[in-house]
């Protein structure tokens, strides 16, 4: 049985989202019998040769479908792939109401976003999130855009789809460590909101159960629906979801984006982020959170020699006001905060912890 709920955003915005097995046929023709003239489909190059039987259907649907295709990898968030992407849409006579389906990992749910926002001033978007990551956090929200060569994400908007729908057939041909980036957020959800969550991950991990894997991605959407609703805008209460991420940012800018993926740094960033709770709050008990070291299986420690340049980067994080770090807290479990610190011997030695302790001696 699928599972359907709704994300409903202040600006009156519904979007509706369905997760289950094989829920991909329904959901194209229901799109297609709101329009079935002309369909853009903006497909990840991955996604496109390992699901043929996917693209045949979508055609089937359709009187007319063109194809954009995305190469993989974060440098796909980039004004060169936005604008083919544009063009192609437009000598193709893309109408207002023409739907575009985005079906790929997060990198090109975020470009595909982007351009159904910026297209005509706005084309009906339907995500079909096609990594555990992009089920449980990309696709949800609003968020689209592309990278700057001084950032990440820098250009953008906030966009609405009009649908999510997550087929977990799709991550039948996921490799490990793209599940593994899924999990870092996973984890994440575990230490912000719901602590349970973490039985249930046990469960998935060792099991690969499609029942429990359905349940823990409609628990983690969640989550993530019900911090979206309150904060469309991320004005508030939204940044509790970069739990571990100022570390994992700095991470990933200091071994130049190739080292580890944004999943496995987010992983080491909980580890960092948690200890540095537990120096206000000794009670709050790591353990938990460090028995996915052997599932992640990282090499770190040789990068505790590099701590000074990982405090740097995190000084240029976005989040950084005057001299402070602002850094989200757990005050305990399930209950974030946000706090400010000038300790940087404090948040050294959450880095050396961090690198000691995500390290898999294998
Ligand atoms: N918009 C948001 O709110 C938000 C939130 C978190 C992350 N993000 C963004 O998401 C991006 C990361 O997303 P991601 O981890 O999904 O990465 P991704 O889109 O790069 O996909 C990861 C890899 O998996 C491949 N792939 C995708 N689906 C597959 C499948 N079903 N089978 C086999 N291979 C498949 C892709 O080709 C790629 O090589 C980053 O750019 C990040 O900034 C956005």
């Amino acid at each position: 049985m699928d599972i359907r709920f709704n994300l409903q955003t202040e600006r009156r915005h519904q979007t509706e989202i369905i997760i289950g097995q094989d829920v991909f046929l329904n959901s194209i023709s229901k799109i297609a019998s709101y329009n079935n003239d002309l369909c853009f489909l903006i497909v990840d190059e991955n996604v496109k040769r390992l699901h043929p039987d996917k693209i045949e259907v979508v055609k089937q649907q359709f009187d007319r479908l063109i194809i954009g295709v995305v190469p993989s990898g974060e440098q796909s968030k980039s004004q060169s792939e936005f604008d083919k992407l544009i063009d192609t849409a437009l000598r193709s006579g893309v109408k207002r109401n023409t739907p575009l389906i985005a079906m790929g990992g997060g990198v090109t749910g975020d470009l595909a976003g982007y351009v159904a926002s910026s297209l005509l001033r706005g084309v009906p978007l339907y995500h079909f999130p096609t990594t555990v990551l992009a089920m449980v956090d990309s696709s949800i929200g609003g968020k689209t855009g592309i990278n700057h060569v001084t950032g990440k994400n820098l250009i953008g908007a906030f966009y609405q789809p009009q649908m999510i729908i997550m087929d977990i057939s799709f991550l039948e041909s996921l490799p490990q460590k793209e599940w593994n980036c899924g999990l870092g957020e996973i984890l994440k959800y575990g230490c912000i909101s719901d602590f349970s969550l973490f039985d249930l991950i046990d469960n998935v991990v060792k099991e690969k159960d499609s029942t429990k894997l359905i349940e823990l991605i409609e628990r983690c959407a969640r989550i993530k629906v019900g911090i979206v609703q309150k904060d469309e805008l991320e004005s508030g209460m939204r940044a509790f979801l970069n739990f571990g991420h100022t570390f994992a940012h700095a991470l990933e800018s200091c071994t130049n984006y190739t080292r580890y993926a944004h999943g496995e740094a987010v992983y080491i960033g909980l580890i960092g982020a948690l200890y540095f709770s537990k120096m206000s709050n000794p009670d709050l008990d790591i353990s938990r959170l460090l028995g996915f070291v052997s599932t992640f299986k990282l090499e770190t420690l040789d990068l505790v020699d590099n701590v000074d340049e990982l405090i740097m980067a995190m000084y240029k994080d976005k989040k950084v006001t005057g001299n402070s770090l602002k850094l989200i807290a757990l005050h305990s479990w399930e209950s974030p905060e946000l706090v400010e610190t000038n300790d940087i011997q404090l948040v050294k030695k959450c880095w050396i912890y961090a690198l000691e302790q995500a390290h898999f001696n294998g």
